[in-house]
């Protein structure tokens, strides 16, 4: 077998909001490795601080937050590089070539006074001038009809003129554009009809073989992660509580908020349909934690839970498996001692 080289490495990223009511903590000490060629899908319920880890990559974070600690490691060739050291002009380079980025409310990313055309030639241009009109747009039209968007149409509109959906599918085409080598969809198909959605998913699957790129995608659709993922890195309350191969994580998620999630996909096999779900809220960043902030929800609490935040450490027996927690679904904790 093949050594997998790192693409990404998070590693103990921390990133707070300053807001009137004090500082939010939305990602913290958040760590795990995106392999080259692998797809990671970043899960957990709204607000868990999924999107504002995707934005700090790019470093696309909104002026009210601030990066606390922790670095971003890329692997460009055999060079490692700390994306949060990397002055912007330095970055720029790298974005769209090397990462590319779909934002979850994409709808705002493109220039509204430019043609979907000009700013697929600027993109281009801005990495490398040598390539020529026709050979971009050419290009362009390949991967809208990928998409499964009219490229004369698309190119020649102005952002408003087109639907939300096709938008997304245009910022799809357009982050391809330069084959990157790290492409990042924040819920890239909430906005699309379930027959767009289920087109889009087999064209990334495709796309992924030929050109092999490394992919981190955030979706609440377990579904797509079970199609299109490697690697499952579960966020609770801006923690990466556990991070384990695709398969792992659908047998035998370790983490009880894993677990939960899981068990809350519709057991469309039974009889009668049963969800059951998480019961509770995710707590309020603000507050200072002192345990573990899934233990107010959580049925496996234990006195020590709510005494002193559980770490991340490597699931005993397990490969690439990493996991949060005192009293994980199977009774020891995450060192390998059981209770
Ligand atoms: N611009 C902002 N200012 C203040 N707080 C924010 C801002 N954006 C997000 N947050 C807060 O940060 C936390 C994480 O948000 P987000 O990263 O969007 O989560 P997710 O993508 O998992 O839904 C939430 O509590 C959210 O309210
Ligand atoms: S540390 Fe304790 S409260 Fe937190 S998820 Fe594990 S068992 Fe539940
Ligand atoms: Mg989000």
């Amino acid at each position: 077998m093949t050594e997998k080289k790192p693409q990404l490495k998070v590693d103990q990223l921390s990133i707070c909001y300053h807001t009137k009511r004090g500082d939010l903590k939305a990602v913290s000490q958040a760590s795990f490795t995106i392999d080259q060629g692998q797809s990671v899908a970043l899960i957990g319920e709204s607000g868990c601080g999924k999107t504002t880890l995707a934005t700090s990559i790019v470093d696309a974070l909104p002026m009210a937050a601030s990066v606390t600690s922790g670095r971003i490691l890329y692997y460009q060739d055999q060079k490692e590089i700390d994306l949060l050291k990397l002055k912007r002009k330095d970055l720029r380079p790298l974005l769209w070539s090397e990462i590319s980025m779909v934002f979850q409310a994409s709808q705002s990313s493109f220039n509204p006074v430019r043609k979907i055309k000009t700013q697929f030639l600027d993109t281009v241009w801005a990495h490398d001038r040598s390539r020529s009109k026709e050979e971009i747009l050419q290009r362009a039209s390949e991967l809208l009809r990928v998409v499964m968007l009219d490229p004369d149409k698309v190119l020649n509109a102005y952002p408003h003129e087109l639907s939300g959906g096709m938008k997304q599918r245009t910022l799809i085409a357009l982050a391809l554009l330069l084959e990157p080598k790290l492409i990042i969809l924040d819920e890239p198909t909430t906005a699309l009809d379930l027959l767009t959605q289920e087109k889009i998913l087999r064209l990334l699957k495709e796309l992924k073989k030929e050109h092999g790129f490394s992919l981190l995608f955030i979706t609440h659709d377990l579904g797509i992660v079970s199609e299109l993922a490697d690697k499952v890195v579960t966020m609770y309350a801006g923690k990466a509580v556990e991070s384990a191969p695709v398969e792992t994580f659908f047998r035998s998620a370790e983490h009880p908020y894993s677990r939960g999630l899981v068990d809350a996909i519709p057991r469309l096999t039974m009889d009668d349909r049963e969800i059951v779900s998480i019961p509770g809220t995710p707590p309020d960043m603000i507050e200072q934690e002192i345990g573990c902030p899934f233990a107010p929800r959580c049925s496996r609490c234990l006195p020590v839970c709510k005494e002193s935040i559980p770490e991340s450490k490597p699931v005993p027996g397990g490969e690439n498996w990493y996991c949060a927690c005192w009293n994980p679904m199977s009774g020891g904790d995450a060192c390998g001692n059981h209770r």
